[in-house]
């Protein structure tokens, strides 16, 4: 795979997302860091630290947007949370430290796939030889009985006759539908959840780990079509080929030189300790996060992963706390700050019709299963744009998000009626939008109920 250059990255952010250049540019340049770490020398590697970002901007203006496209681009374990979610060590609840953990494996399933890609067409061969053991059994025990030797003989061939045909049947996917019997390992094991400091998911993990490989594996089996048989066969196969050894150690090494961590609504944790509530670890959350986003080591069930050179991406909306809400040091740990703006009217006409998931797009597309021809008139367009914005700066500002609301009460009548309009051709006018819409739209209480 290809390393995005920074104007790559921006090119296929920009598929998604309107606006917003800074913070495009800002994540793409940190995403092409990393890579250029990896080419520098070994010592001076080690000291080459991440910027870390925090994106900041109103409500529904693209900030966890920008996170889901750059996680689907980056080749790197990429892992995004929500700060909000998390509470100190001590309190009932996820600490900080699952985040690396939960990084760390998904890292290791990263790698274990691409290694199992890469021995995908041995195993294949494999799982079809067993098939045809499964499909014709074995007839040596017959032989060991110590018969007659030409007889013996004559119905091996026979029989490796029968194999090559069934093979070739095998391969032309004409014995699909029928059954064979098959052993599987039955993963009935007890669930067992242990309280443990590096947490409770983990410890039930392990246990199951440890004492799965004690008692004797449960062999159930079962009968399943050859489609299915083949699947699983490949599968169990594959996973004779893969060194996990190897896998988990790369998988700890990409993880702490690529990894990016993405901290979404962390405007969440900042604000002063309050003294009751459910508010009360959230300064402790901060400063259980210190350690990692500075560089520390985190106990994993594959090992210890260094998190010095992960990349942290911060967002938060910051409209009731600020970022110098947030504990100084891990202000400090967030050199870059990168501001998204308000959308605007043109902005809104550029979301409903440009993205690759535009709104637009995806009604015409829903309508189509109906067999309904819906067609917006670009006038249309920009009247939902102009009352989108409107209606955002009367009642209260929540972006982008807005369109949907438009949008649904838009169309209620076309959604529900859909599959019993008898007029396949349905264009949305700028008109209707008006006729639509302006009864809620003037009633400034009604709009906050419905829109
Ligand atoms: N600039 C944009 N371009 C295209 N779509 C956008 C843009 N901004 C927001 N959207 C759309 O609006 C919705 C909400 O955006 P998003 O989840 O990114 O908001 P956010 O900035 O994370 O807000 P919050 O602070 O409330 O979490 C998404 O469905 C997204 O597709
Ligand atoms: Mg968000």
């Amino acid at each position: 795979m290809k390393e995005l250059k920074p104007r790559e990255i921006v090119k296929e952010l920009d598929k998604y997302i309107i606006g917003q250049d800074k913070a495009k540019k800002s994540v793409a340049i940190a995403m092409r860091n990393r890579w250029r770490r990896q080419q520098v020398k070994d010592e001076l590697k080690e000291e080459i630290m991440p910027n870390n970002i925090i994106l900041i901007g109103p409500t529904g203006v693209g900030k966890t947007e920008i996170a889901r496209r750059l996680a689907k681009l980056a080749q790197a374990p990429f892992i995004k949370v929500e700060a909000s979610k998390f509470t100190e060590v001590g309190y009932v609840g996820r600490d900080v430290e699952s985040i690396i953990r939960d990084l760390v494996d998904l890292s290791v399933s990263m790698v274990k796939a691409e290694k199992t890609d890469a021995v995908k067409e041995k195993a294949e061969l494999h799982a079809e030889d067993r098939l045809l053991d499964l499909l014709l059994p074995s007839v040596r025990n017959r032989n060991q009985r110590g018969s007659n030797f030409a007889i013996d003989k004559e119905v091996e061939e026979k029989r490796e006759r029968t194999r090559e045909k069934l093979k070739k049947s095998l391969q032309e996917k004409k014995l699909e539908k029928r059954m064979v019997e098959l052993s599987v390992p039955s993963d009935s094991f007890p669930m067992m959840q242990i309280f443990s400091p590096i947490g409770i998911e983990e410890m039930g993990i392990n246990i199951q780990e440890i004492f799965g490989g004690m008692m004797p594996k449960n062999i159930k089996k079962r009968k399943v079509a050859v489609s299915e048989a083949r699947k699983m066969l490949v599968q169990e196969e594959a996973q004779k080929l893969v060194d996990m050894e190897k896998v988990i150690s790369e998988a700890i090494t990409r993880v702490e030189n690529s990894g990016i961590v993405f901290l979404d609504e962390i405007d969440k944790i900042a604000g002063e300790r309050s003294k009751s509530g459910p508010d009360v670890s959230r300064e402790g959350v901060q400063r259980d996060l210190l350690p990692i986003v500075e560089g520390s080591s985190v106990l994993t069930k594959y090992g210890m992963a260094k998190t010095d050179h992960i990349l942290f991406i911060a967002s938060g909306a910051f409209n009731v706390s600020k970022p110098s809400d947030l504990v100084p040091e891990l202000q400090g740990r967030f050199p870059i700050r990168t501001e998204l703006n308000s959308l605007t009217t043109q902005d809104f006409f550029r979301i409903l019709t440009e993205p690759e998931n535009a709104l637009v797009k995806q009604y015409i597309a829903l309508m189509k299963t109906e067999g309904i021809d819906l067609k917006f008139n670009v006038d249309a367009i920009k009247e939902i744009a102009r009352i989108s914005y409107e209606v955002n700066m009367r009642t209260e500002n929540i972006g982008a998000r807005r369109l949907h609301t438009i949008m649904t009460y838009l169309l209620d009548e076309i959604l529900f009626n859909a599959p019993d309009i008898p007029d396949k051709k349905i264009t949305i006018t700028k008109v209707r939008v008006k006729n639509t819409l302006k009864d809620v739209v003037a009633d400034e209480d009604l709009s906050r109920y419905i829109l």
